[in-house]
């Protein structure tokens, strides 16, 4: 078979391991051929593709970022014409057989939608540090960026007990707040505030008052979805991308301002951003993106069309795009509990 690799979405660490197992697993041990299409969907929209062999995934396995470029790009958004026939042509004119589609949630959605409504034959792997996909206990690139942020949050500790400040670390997750509770609770956070949940100013201020009683700064993690009682507040509001999620970003800036004028303590605001997506996988990454990998050629050999890899327990098993994308795995109300332990 010819078999066409696409990365969407957000990039994250383990995409290149991904790449790297189908093709090893695909040519040497199934003698199948592979073309890696460019910057996620509108590689096939745009029939942008090139050859991906053994040569072109050696020494892939440590690097960040995917070698095959990513975007947004939504074959179904407004304004883009006929998307899922220009693919269907396309994957014809190169002679495709399948396509393995590495992605989050629009990525996937969208894959979803090209099998179900179009036909077309896909295999799903599912990816984002946000830890947000049901039907997958874990996707790869969580646990690496939990570990950067954690990095940071242990780092920003001495700083804030030696200034006295509050320090705010805004870390990614718009809709589920998986990376800020796991860092916050790594990293001995005294207040996680989640998009799950939203907060009441007034009490985040008396955690804040509560730990300067204990003779020590507070660190509050929150993530870049998280909103206070009553909504988003205007000032945040930056429009809407091609899949039609909120531009976020300023939460931490806010929570600065409102901080320091209602307690009076100097208060400083973090944005971790994108390094919470760079660099080399975790060794957790390395093991979950080349399993998925491989099971993901395992299921385009096998024709099983409309299926997603996912880690349940510690084995890979298939189960349909379509399950995987209708709905997301937020932050269940227990397991905050548990970490509300830790507050003030
Ligand atoms: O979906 C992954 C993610 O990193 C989210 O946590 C974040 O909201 C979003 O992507 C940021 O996207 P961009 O890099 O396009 O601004």
């Amino acid at each position: 078979m010819r078999i066409g690799v696409l990365t969407g979405g957000g990039d994250c660490p383990g995409l290149n391991a991904v790449i790297r197992a189908i093709v090893r697993r695909g040519v040497e041990r199934m003698g199948h051929e592979f073309v890696g299409y460019r910057d996620g969907w509108r590689g096939p929209l745009e029939d942008d593709h090139r050859p991906l062999g053994v040569p072109e995934v050696r020494g892939i396995l440590p690097r960040g970022g995917t070698i095959l470029g990513s975007s947004r790009t939504n074959p179904f958004a407004d304004g883009v014409e006929g998307g899922a026939e220009r693919i269907a042509e396309n994957m014809d004119a190169a002679g495709v057989d399948g396509l393995i589609a590495i992605g989050g949630e629009d990525t996937l959605g969208a894959a979803s939608r090209l099998h179900d409504e179009h036909g077309l034959p896909v295999v799903g792997v599912p990816k984002t540090i946000d830890n947000d996909l049901s039907a997958t206990d874990y996707t790869f690139g969580f646990d690496t960026a939990v570990n950067i942020a954690m990095e940071a949050i242990d780092r920003l500790h001495t700083t804030a007990d030696s200034h006295h400040r509050v320090l705010v670390v805004e870390v990614m997750g718009r809709h589920a707040g998986w990376i800020a509770f796991h860092a916050g609770l790594a990293g001995g956070a005294n207040l996680i505030l989640i998009p799950e949940r939203p907060f009441d100013l007034e009490r985040v201020c008396e955690l804040v008052g509560r730990r300067y009683e204990a003779q020590f700064a507070p660190i509050v993690v929150v993530a870049e979805g998280a909103q206070p009682q009553g909504g988003i507040p205007a000032e945040l509001d930056a429009g809407k991308d091609a899949f039609g999620h909120a531009r976020l970003g300023g939460i931490a800036h806010w929570l600065e301002g409102e901080i320091e004028g209602r307690t009076g303590k100097e208060t400083r605001a973090t944005v971790l951003g994108h390094v919470q997506r760079g660099g080399t996988p975790t060794a957790f990454d390395r093991v979950l993106a080349t399993r998925f990998g491989l099971h993901a050629i395992d299921a385009v050999n096998a024709q099983s069309w409309g299926k997603m890899t996912a880690l349940r327990g510690t084995e890979i098993q298939l189960v349909d795009l379509s399950e995987a994308t209708r709905e997301l795995k937020t932050v269940p109300e227990s397991l905050y509990a548990e970490a509300e332990v830790f507050f003030g």
